[in-house]
């Protein structure tokens, strides 16, 4: 039998060419493999503000970039977390199981209960892998794709997930995560030690949004920062900016490094600029024409309710399961 898979991808900010290359290109592939499930965090989205029409907007516009970049309704379980009441439930009966100190200890919470300080901190924020464990624990998921920064939140899950099958019954399926092995950490261009961000601003250079105009795609490659030696060479360390594009060109075009370095032997820097833009400039119109034609399609509300409509019935039964181990079925 197949084993299930499951991920979430929160809708703040604009889908960057780092989430394609580190996430969703993988969830393309896996859906060939697993039973998947994909689904817009927006509950997650929620736990910092967010101006309700423009959050709205930006769900659809995330949802319909999932379709463009290939998730397939037809194989890929694939909707929206809100939809899903038993994600709420579940998270406040996982609530239960979980101790105010693991919670405090996530490195995720610790970073931004600052910035999230507002009188106070939301107590959303603090809950959040509570609800995060409940999305992947409702669909026995064996396997979580997810950034490294994620893997945190995987692991107190599994933990949570072991503690209830102790205390209660073995009902949970305790899951693994899985980063890409290349391009889990793609960098921005002006500065190539920091990793490219989905929350960076809408203006900002090093970023590659997928909706960007193809134009400013090709010009804020041509403008990435690099070293001077005009030596193409895989060296993070010393060459953080070339090996970013590298790893660009690589995941985009199927070459290995190795293949890069002798192919570009005798190229300058703006040679394989004009390459890596040429690559990432076919990728991305492709996403950007199937991603229109889902906006005008009109089909993405109805592909979305489906999508809904089958999960709950997993969701569903998962967490009747659940609560007559708890003593809560009448
Ligand atoms: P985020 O943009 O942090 O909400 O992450 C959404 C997904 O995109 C996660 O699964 C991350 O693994 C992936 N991702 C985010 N930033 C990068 C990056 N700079 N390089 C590769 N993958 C990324
Ligand atoms: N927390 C994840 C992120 O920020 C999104 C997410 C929510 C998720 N629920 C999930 C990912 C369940 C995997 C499984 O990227």
């Amino acid at each position: 039998m197949k084993k299930n898979m499951i991920t979430g991808v929160q809708p703040t900010g604009r889908l960057t060419l780092a989430n394609y290359i580190g996430a969703l290109k993988n969830f393309v592939a896996m859906q060939e493999e697993y039973n998947s499930y994909v689904f817009v965090a927006d509950l997650h989205g929620l736990t910092t503000y967010q101006e309700p029409k423009e959050f709205n907007e930006r769900v659809l516009e995330l949802a319909a970039l999932f379709l463009a970049c290939g998730i397939d309704p037809k194989k890929t379980t694939f909707f929206i977390q809100s939809e899903v009441d038993e994600h709420s439930v579940l998270g406040y009966l996982i609530a239960f199981q979980s101790r105010v100190g693991e919670l405090a200890r996530m490195t995720q919470y610790k970073s931004k209960k600052e910035s999230n300080f507002n009188g106070g901190v939301d107590l959303g924020l603090f809950i959040y892998p509570t609800l995060m464990a409940a999305d992947i624990l409702l669909y026995d998921a064996h396997i979580v794709p997810v950034g490294a920064d994620q893997k945190q939140h995987i692991e107190i899950t599994r933990d949570l997930a072991e503690r209830f099958n102790k205390k209660y019954s073995d009902i949970f399926v305790l899951p693994d995560h899985s980063i890409p092995k290349i391009g889990a950490r793609i960098m921005n261009l002006q500065n190539p030690e920091e990793k490219m961000s989905k929350s960076a601003p809408e203006n900002d250079k090093g970023t590659l949004f997928l909706l960007d105009d193809l134009d400013s795609i090709r010009k804020k490659i041509m403008s990435a920062k690099t070293d001077s030696d005009n030596i193409i060479k895989y060296d993070v360390d010393n060459k953080p900016g070339i090996s970013n594009l590298m790893t660009i060109m690589s995941v985009l075009s199927g070459m290995t490094f190795k293949e890069i370095e002798d192919k570009y032997k005798d190229a300058n820097y703006g040679t394989f600029k004009k390459e890596v833009a040429d690559v990432v400039v076919l990728k991305i119109s492709e996403i950007q024409d199937k991603y229109n034609e889902v906006r005008q399609s009109g089909e993405l509300k109805n592909i979305l309710k489906e999508g809904a409509e089958k999960a709950r019935k997993v969701a569903k039964a998962k967490l009747e399961k659940i609560k007559e181990v708890h003593g809560i079925s009448y």
